[in-house]
């Protein structure tokens, strides 16, 4: 069994092969109904039980789907169903009744603490469905999504990020460190990557470009991603930190210093981060990007339940 918590503590190996069956198994469902079963039904019989601390579209029907077509079922719970949630019952305990029922656990949550805890007590695997730091789930699926479009390896690219020092962006910059791409991020200076991130960055004698001018950091980009600039867990002035970041909407004229075939991709949901115009443009490939969610997914849990081919 493998727990999948963050990009950067998953060998780089690894995450291609998730990608490759992916690949191979988008290819192979050709023609199929959305809940059909894959034809080797690899995860027949298994239960992942999900459980949402926070709001989730995405997440939530992706794994749904995933599972169902692998074989296996799926369990939604809030946390606040739970006796955990109230209060009334032990983290332990509650990892311990997971594993007696379930065979994997896909947590999104407000604590990054929570999920080390449950991956030290939990017999079955644990899936980061979106945490403070983190959401790799995404990423790894978005990796995905520009090989797709671009035909040729992420490595080969100059990728841009537009928008929050995030828990996406942290992903995305792990991601760059494993998978070797160019990595420039635009955004005020207030609000650049935590020193920790940056250090894990040097200490992988890696190198990213941070800009605080959006056009300089778009420049030549293959593809540019963005993020919500107010996220689920912000406890900021919103007011405020929108204005701030009133110079990095991503529009017409910030496209067109990119390069003419550069891909928009946002994980969603948005905000006015994005005009309209971009979003709902003929560079954007947002939609793809969200169904690919659930081709990814799908690897990623028999890359948990060490089922990869
Ligand atoms: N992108 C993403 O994780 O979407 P949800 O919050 O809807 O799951
Ligand atoms: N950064 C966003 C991502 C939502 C999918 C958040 O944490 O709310």
């Amino acid at each position: 069994m493998k727990h999948f918590i963050n990009i950067k503590d998953i060998p780089a190996s690894d995450l291609r092969k998730i990608i490759e069956d992916a690949k191979k198994r988008k290819i192979k469902r050709k023609g199929f109904n959305k809940t059909d079963v894959d034809q080797d039904i690899p995860l027949k019989g298994k239960l992942l039980i999900q459980m949402f601390e926070k709001p989730s579209s995405r997440t939530r029907l992706s794994f749904y789907l995933a599972i169902k077509q692998l074989g296996g079922e799926t369990l939604t719970i809030k946390a606040n169903e739970l006796h955990l949630g109230k209060g009334g019952e032990s983290l332990a305990d509650t990892a311990k009744i997971l594993s007696t029922y379930g065979d994997g656990f896909m947590l999104r949550t407000d604590s990054d603490k929570k999920i080390e805890q449950f991956s030290k007590y939990l017999k079955i695997p644990i899936i980061n469905g979106l945490s403070p730091s983190s959401h790799p789930t995404q990423i790894l699926s978005d990796i995905f999504t520009v090989e797709e479009i671009k035909k040729k390896p992420i490595s080969k690219l100059q990728i841009s990020w537009i928008g929050d020092s995030n828990n996406v962006l942290n992903s995305l910059i792990a991601a760059s460190v494993k998978f070797s791409f160019n990595l420039n991020i635009g955004c005020p200076k207030y609000y650049e990557p935590k020193k920790f991130v940056l250090n894990w960055v040097k200490k992988n004698k890696k190198k990213i470009n941070i800009f605080n001018e959006a056009k300089k950091a778009v420049k030549n980009a293959d593809v540019i991603f963005s993020d919500k600039v107010i996220s689920l867990n912000d406890k900021v002035n919103k007011q405020k930190k929108i204005k701030d970041f009133k110079k990095f909407q991503i529009n017409k004229k910030l496209m067109s210093f990119a390069k003419k075939d550069v891909t928009f991709l946002h994980c969603l949901p948005r905000g006015s981060e994005v005009s309209d115009e971009v979003f709902l443009g003929k560079n954007s490939k947002v939609w793809l990007q969200a169904l690919n969610r659930a081709h990814v997914q799908k690897s990623i849990l028999l890359y948990c339940f060490e089922k990869l081919r």
